[in-house]
């Protein structure tokens, strides 16, 4: 329902109750950089990337956090407001430049977009935090304390693992109490890690895998298989490998968000001692390759056997939570037609 009437850069627009003036211009197809913004969070209003001219006003407001009103008029280009960007661009990196682990990040694209080379200023205020988890490392280095993490943990996860400590010149970005990530209430579901717009947090495994930028990455878009969920996902895929999974936030039922089985529990993908093929024990007591067929067979036969011998309600089935809701389906038409008992259950429950 249109509950405005303002107007972005000359056009005027019909907005919704509640709509920021990022949102508006948005779904205008305008373009508006930022940086301490997640859709999924409240807006911040931190990093002043996203100032507009409001008339009216005597200073630019962010559009993320500005609501439209009925009659506004906004500019959100020209040469001043560039010249702001580059200002924040710029004061940013300042506090962004120790050791970055991952280079196509937010900040470093706008670096490039705004032609800010090299920093005016330098801090060096935070030294390097090597945490002992696996999956999640932090560089506190390359932190701009945006504090997207801190609201993801908060806001979404409902964690608290991570905290604004300090002020001025000593405030940081850390686990909570400066504890291990692993002695404080995170999940490791690496959701700081996805929204994090520096690099400052970064996934252990993908710079070890050597892929430091998803763009060298080809994407392949699938289901996570570990739960009834259903979540959506992104395999980072370059020569062969899995390198990362990633979500894209606005998309299924996930809405970028992922557990951490389904972000960094991959590794069994290239294991070497994944199963990829039937086995079955051969007389000499060892495991040897088969075909499809004779495994059938095989599970047919011992099932019939018990069948026979037992009864139908001496056999049970029971699948995976990681199997899809059709395979489920079958299973249970299995049990219940095939072997004549209702002895089926899933751990998914689906
Ligand atoms: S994106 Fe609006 S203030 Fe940071």
């Amino acid at each position: 329902m249109t509950e405005a009437r303002i107007t972005l850069d000359g056009r005027t627009l019909e907005v919704a109750e509640g709509d920021t003036l990022l949102d508006a211009a948005r779904a205008a197809g305008i373009e508006i950089p930022t940086l301490c913004h997640d859709d999924r969070l409240d807006p911040f209003g931190g990093c002043r990337m996203c100032l507009v001219d409001l008339e009216g006003t005597r200073r630019p407001v962010p559009a993320c956090k500005t609501t439209c009103a009925d009659g506004m008029v906004v500019n959100c280009g020209g040469e001043r407001l560039q010249r702001v960007r580059r200002t924040m661009v710029d004061m940013l990196l300042a506090d962004h430049y120790q050791d970055v682990a991952v280079k196509d990040n937010e900040l470093e694209r706008y670096a490039v977009e705004y032609g800010v080379e090299q920093p005016s200023l330098r801090f060096d205020r935070r030294g390097a935090y090597d945490d002992r988890n696996r999956f999640i490392g932090f560089n506190p280095g390359a932190c701009i304390l945006c504090d997207r993490c801190v609201r993801y943990c908060d806001e979404v996860m409902q964690c608290t693992a991570l905290e604004h400590a300090g002020q001025g010149g000593n405030a940081l970005v850390q686990p909570t109490q400066g504890k291990s990530f692993l002695d404080t209430t995170c999940e490791l579901c690496g959701g700081c890690v996805s929204t994090c717009p520096t690099g400052a947090l970064y996934e252990k495994q993908a710079t070890r895998n050597g892929a430091v930028t998803e763009q060298e990455c080809a994407k392949t878009s699938t289901i996570c298989t570990y739960c009834g969920v259903g979540c959506s996902l992104d395999l980072n895929v370059k020569d062969g490998r899995v390198i990362k999974v990633t979500a894209e936030t606005g998309v299924g039922a996930n809405d970028g968000h992922l557990c951490n089985k389904g972000r960094f529990a991959f590794d069994f993908i290239h294991h070497p001692d994944r199963l990829t093929e039937p086995l079955l024990r051969g007389d000499d007591g060892e495991l040897h390759p088969a075909s499809w067929e004779e495994a059938l067979a095989r599970v047919a036969d011992g099932l019939g056997a018990v069948k026979q011998q037992h009864g139908p309600d001496a056999l049970a089935f029971l699948a995976s939570s990681r199997c899809t809701n059709e395979d489920v389906y079958l299973l249970q038409k299995l049990a219940r037609a095939a072997a004549g008992t209702n002895n089926v259950h899933s751990c998914a429950a689906t």
